[in-house]
């Protein structure tokens, strides 16, 4: 299993001055994105420290709220080595969590804000902010941001304002659907799991228009157990 610092070094940012959206994924070797409707089943040792060493880069973690829903998401912070290298590089201790709701079918007791080390920041459509925002006031703040459906330049305009340029997103598959069709994805990290799932399970993608988006192959880790951690940039 490569070291953390060797986990550090194949993640290494190249700086922290523009806005960079790094998607984090594992997915099994025929593609499915879940093993009995979870991720975690999908995944080993060095794709769990790698995840971590991609939410210490980070300055945000954003997720979707089908993800939220489907896993309990909850407590993302960072161990005490961690928040060392954090404070190392001028970052707060741990990275801020936003979370992607259009209809905002979330409740204020879910774990993804009882577990959460500050408050959350929940990204919405105007009109749902209007509607329901106010039911988060305790456990997060609402960002409004698109009429229709979340609009992700606005989103990350909003993030740079705070000083917040590195995002990693874990997804899930409809969130990275919609950033790549808004052309916003600069950085894949997909861990390729030596399984064989088969049954019914979707992809990494979901619901994105059909085309031939090209990313260059950037690095690739092969693990004693035989997962292979690939990393894609936008070309
Ligand atoms: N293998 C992996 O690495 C991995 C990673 C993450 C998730 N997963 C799996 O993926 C599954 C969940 O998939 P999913 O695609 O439903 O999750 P998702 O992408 O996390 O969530 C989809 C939800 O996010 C919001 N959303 C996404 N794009 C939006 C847009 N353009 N505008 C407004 N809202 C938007 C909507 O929330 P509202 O419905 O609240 O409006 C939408 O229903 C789970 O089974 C999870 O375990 C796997």
């Amino acid at each position: 299993m490569p070291s953390r610092d060797e986990l550090f070094a194949a993640y290494a940012l190249p700086d922290r001055d523009r806005t960079r959206v790094r998607m984090n994924f594992v997915e099994s070797a025929d593609g499915a994105v879940t093993l009995r409707g979870l991720s975690g089943g999908l995944g080993g040792d060095t794709d769990r420290s790698a995840m971590q060493v991609l939410r210490t880069m980070a300055d945000v973690v954003l997720v979707g709220a089908g993800t939220v829903r489907a896993e309990g998401y909850g407590d993302i912070r960072v161990g005490d080595d961690d928040v060392a290298w954090r404070r190392e590089h001028g970052l707060d201790d741990q990275p801020a969590l936003a979370i992607v709701s259009g209809g905002l079918r979330l409740e204020p007791g879910d774990s993804v804000f009882a577990d959460a080390v500050g408050r959350p920041v929940v990204v919405t459509t105007d009109a749902s902010a209007r509607a329901r925002g106010g039911v988060f006031g305790a456990v997060a703040e609402v960002l409004a941001a698109g009429t229709e459906s979340v609009d992700f330049s606005a989103m990350l305009d909003a993030f740079t304002r705070r000083g917040w340029t590195q995002v990693l997103c874990e997804g899930g598959p409809h969130l990275f659907g919609s950033m790549l069709d808004a052309g916003l994805v600069d950085e894949v990290c997909v861990t390729v799991a030596p399984r064989f799932v088969g049954g019914a399970a979707g992809r990494i993608v979901q619901g994105a228009r059909e085309s031939d988006r090209r990313f260059a192959l950037a690095g690739v880790i092969i693990d004693d157990e035989g997962f292979a951690l690939l990393r894609y940039v936008a070309s």
